[in-house]
């Protein structure tokens, strides 16, 4: 083998190693401690939340923004274009919610996100 194939090797090899570092589930997905997030449901996990944290302001007949969020299909609508996720998470684009209100949890926020990763589910 010539010393050029060698080194294009060598360089190719740290490139398919490197490449994969940032795919590290801890990186991706921090561990939160005590936060068990292995059986998330609607009814018990994320119909809860938004009742304590949003429904004050996001329900009724005169719901602020426009945006009802007092049944699954109201808060799943809500999921699927990014303003739920993008309040709490308080992402630029976004108005910040609850509104005047603190930031939801770590381990809250994680609940939330595993339901929509899991396709939220009406369970
Ligand atoms: C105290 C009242 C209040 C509470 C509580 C509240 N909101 Fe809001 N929300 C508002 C108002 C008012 C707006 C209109 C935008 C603004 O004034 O910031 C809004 C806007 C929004 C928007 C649209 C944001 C955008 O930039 O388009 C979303 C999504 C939203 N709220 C979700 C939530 C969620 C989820 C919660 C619970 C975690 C929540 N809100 C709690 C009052 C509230």
């Amino acid at each position: 083998m010539t010393k050029k194939i060698k080194l294009l090797l060598s360089v190719f090899l740290v490139i398919v190693m490197t490449s994969c570092y940032y795919d590290n589930a801890e990186d991706l997905y921090p561990v939160i401690p005590d936060c068990d997030t292995t059986n998330v449901t609607f009814g018990n996990d994320i119909m809860p939340i938004i009742n304590t944290n949003c429904t004050g302001c996001h329900s009724g007949s005169a719901p602020s923004a426009n945006i009802r969020l007092s049944n699954y299909s109201e808060i799943v609508a809500s999921a699927n274009n990014g303003g739920l996720m993008g309040s709490i998470k308080h992402e630029s684009g976004w108005s910040p919610m609850p509104k005047n209100g603190n930031k939801l949890g770590d381990c809250t926020i994680k609940k939330l996100d595993t339901w929509i990763a899991e396709g939220t589910p009406n369970n």
